[in-house]
């Protein structure tokens, strides 16, 4: 065991906290706090925590992408143009919280990224 595996672990903690905890908020809280002010509180600390975790993820992806000379992969920059439509698609659903068609498009491109990113791993 090295560094570079301890980095490993923080970028797949940090994905496992983000796509794993939305996962959570449409699998449990969603059908149980539907409607309730409880639910509106869940999701705003979720979103709070998911930037911690994002940090984590990108810091650490940035220091292993560099590690690996991994800058010159197609699957990381569709990895990385995917980041980016998730950021912009992250900021229109915390501008208009009630578009609900967003959940599901949010879950579906992190899950790709993390698809890419176990193409990506050494
Ligand atoms: C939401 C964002 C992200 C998710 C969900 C994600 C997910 C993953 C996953 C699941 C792996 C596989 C790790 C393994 O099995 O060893 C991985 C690897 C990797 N990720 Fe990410 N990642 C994200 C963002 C980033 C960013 C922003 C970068 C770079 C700037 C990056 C760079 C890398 C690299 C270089 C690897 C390969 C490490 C190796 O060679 O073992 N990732 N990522």
């Amino acid at each position: 065991m090295d560094f570079w595996d301890v980095l490993i672990a923080i970028h797949l903690l940090g994905m496992a906290f983000f796509v794993g905890g939305q996962l959570v908020l449409a699998a449990v809280l969603v059908p149980v706090l539907k409607g309730k002010p409880e639910m509106k509180e869940a999701a705003k600390r979720f979103g709070q925590a998911s930037i911690v975790a994002l940090v984590l993820i990108i810091l650490s992806g940035i220091y292993l992408a560099s590690h690996y000379h991994q800058w010159g992969s197609h699957t990381l920059w569709a990895k990385l143009v995917l980041l980016v439509i998730l950021f912009a698609l992250m900021a229109y659903h915390v501008k208009e919280g009630q578009k609900r068609w967003i959940d599901p498009v949010l879950g579906t491109i992190s899950l790709v990224i993390v698809i890419l990113g176990v193409a990506l791993a050494n």
